[in-house]
């Protein structure tokens, strides 16, 4: 393997693209063509021209310690407001619970009055914000940059758990801890300090700029994000964003031969909890019918996770190009593997021997490429000499890149009505007419359980020259001029989010949806996702503002094609 692969992955030629009276001022930089050969094109990495004096100043400001202290303090304090939301949360206005926000809003009014001074603050549903930075340049689409204010609540039998309390915000030397400390007011705060700094230096914007925090992205997202999004639409209208980047994976360093893998997310999987209902009439147990309300309902789940989704492996997909990316630059991967990927390029046997190879070998993979379904809910009878009237399910779908809701209710309906037909029973399904048995007593009723089924959200492009490349551009020139950079090269790869974030309401801003924070997988998460001990490593956060001050440089001095 040679020991620089962005060097050779990426070819060196800078393309330049002018347009009206800027053709001097900006150049399309940093977009490599794919060649027929290259199955996961790389970009060069991305540093402001235009800025970069003003960048060069930033970065020395952003090395100096008593900088630091401040970032450990601001995220600190950020963490002893315990901003969290509940599954059960009424709306705002009707829940005294939400008021904790006002704390946080406070914290914040403080801790960056440039900030509030200098920009368009708009509170939406009382906590939602949004921060405007007007651009002068009213050609260039404004750019998005999205954070959620709330955590996960702690469990309270957990408290003792935690190294040091929840939330402590304390910063131990290494890392900052508490709950909300990597999700995600690490990236909050980490956006409001890099355009503090900007406003700070005399930054003045050619493209406008806009940062929303929803309030529950824990939970619904509807007080939040939601509403954030119809104002978003109102006030900018629809498409109108260049692009948005919001939370995400990080980047994993490779610890065998040093090499960087970044995946920002550029497309999420729907959503869709099932309710499975079974009726009869109740009545005295020591006269009972041959199958129960439970007795059927079982009848139900066993037939359903006998029958999985299919996995589903297209070229168009995302997963592809991220198994792509994955063999071509894994030293791992056996010259057999890449050839196979090399050959599924075009070869329609070989794409099914590489999909089958990859389901064997990767769990991760087979979430990825399914619709999966978990019976995660169940509950039916009250009494033990009673016949249940009712027995329930609930299960939980996260949907694939190429499927859909009306996919997911076929399935499952096709799965039960030889199994209402059989037992005799009605089946109502979704809101449509009876499918069997219409008048039975014995009744099958599948719903929607909480009526917010979500589509597999819309893939972002990556067509070179527009923001996929900024962001990948940018994402490697934040690592390679990093004090901690000890790598052999950097590869960008799309990926597929798994769960949802806040970008689900944001869908229709811009095409150009990212998912994406700026971690390495050393720096977040002492523990794990959403559990005790949640920290991220002090110099991470240091990391996050560096990429977002680039970031916004760069996408000022870049026309994007969108
Ligand atoms: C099925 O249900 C219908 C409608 O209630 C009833 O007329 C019929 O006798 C039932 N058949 C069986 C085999 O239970
Ligand atoms: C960089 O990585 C090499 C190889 O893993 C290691 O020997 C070296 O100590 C690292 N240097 C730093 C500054 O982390
Ligand atoms: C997106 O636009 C469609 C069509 O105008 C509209 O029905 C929908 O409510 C919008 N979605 C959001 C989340 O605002
Ligand atoms: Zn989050």
């Amino acid at each position: 393997m040679p020991s620089n692969l962005s060097t050779v992955f990426t070819a060196a030629a800078a393309l330049l693209i002018p347009y009206g009276p800027w053709a001097d001022v900006w150049a399309y930089r940093g977009v490599v063509a794919p060649t027929p050969f290259d199955a996961c094109p790389q970009v060069d990495s991305l540093s402001p021209r235009v800025h970069s004096i003003l960048q060069a100043r930033l970065e020395g400001l952003y090395s100096a310690g008593d900088f630091k202290s401040t970032v450990h303090e601001k995220l600190g304090g950020a963490v002893r407001v315990a901003t969290e939301s509940y599954d059960d949360m009424l709306p705002v206005g009707e829940d005294p619970r939400w008021d904790v926000f006002q704390d946080f809003h406070l914290f914040l009014e403080s801790s960056f009055p440039m900030v509030y001074s200098s920009l368009r603050v708009t509170k939406v549903n009382t906590y939602g914000l949004v921060f405007h930075w007007q651009g002068s340049e009213p050609l260039l689409k404004p750019l998005l940059l999205a954070a959620h204010q709330d955590v996960v609540p702690v469990d309270p039998d957990t408290a003792g758990q935690w190294i040091h309390p929840p939330y402590s915000g304390h910063y131990d030397g290494t890392w900052i801890w508490g709950r909300g400390s990597a999700d995600d007011k690490s990236d909050l705060i980490a956006q409001l300090i890099a355009v503090d700094s900007l406003i700070k230096q005399g930054f003045k914007p050619l493209r406008t700029i806009v940062l929303a925090f929803g309030i529950d992205e824990e939970s619904a997202g509807t007080e939040g994000a939601g509403r954030i999004a119809v104002y978003l639409e109102k006030t900018y209208g629809p498409n109108s964003f260049a692009f948005l980047l919001d939370e995400g994976d990080g980047y994993g360093e490779n610890v065998h031969d040093g090499l960087i893998f970044a995946s920002p997310a550029i497309s999420e999987k729907g959503y869709f909890d099932v309710k499975i209902e079974v009726r009869a009439a109740g009545g005295h147990s020591s006269i009972p019918p041959r199958h129960t309300t439970i007795g059927v309902l079982s009848q139900i789940v066993v037939a359903l996770e006998n029958t999985p989704h299919e996995a589903a492996f297209p070229r168009s997909g995302t997963a592809f190009a991220n198994a792509q990316c994955a063999i071509a630059h894994d030293p791992k991967s056996s010259l057999w593997l890449k050839r196979l990927a090399r050959k599924a390029l075009t070869d329609d046997a070989s794409l099914e021997e590489l999909k089958q190879f990859l389901l064997k070998s990767d769990p991760v993979f087979d979430t990825m490429l399914k619709t999966t379904q978990a019976v995660d809910i169940i509950y039916g009878g009250a009494k033990v000499n009673a016949l249940p009237e009712v027995a329930t399910v609930i299960v939980n779908h996260r949907i694939a890149e190429q499927s859909s809701v009306a996919d997911v209710e076929q399935h499952i309906v096709q799965l039960i009505l030889p199994i209402a037909s059989r037992l005799n029973m009605s089946l109502h399904a979704f809101g449509l007419p009876p499918m069997s048995n219409a008048g039975h007593e014995r009744q099958i009723i599948i719903t929607d359980a909480f009526g917010t089924a979500l589509e597999p959200s819309p893939v972002t492009p990556t067509k070179p020259g527009g923001p996929y490349d900024l962001l990948a551009g940018t994402i490697k020139s934040a690592l390679e001029t990093s004090e901690r950079y000890n790598s052999t090269g950097i590869i960008i790869s799309p990926s597929l989010g798994l769960g949802n974030t806040d970008t689900r309401f944001y869908w229709n801003l811009t095409r150009h949806i990212f998912r994406y924070s700026h971690y390495g997988d050393r720096d977040d998460y002492f523990n794990g996702l959403h559990t005790v001990n949640e920290a991220v490593r002090g110099e991470a956060v240091v990391e996050h503002i560096r990429f977002f001050t680039k970031l916004i440089l760069n996408s000022d001095e870049t026309h994007l094609f969108v």
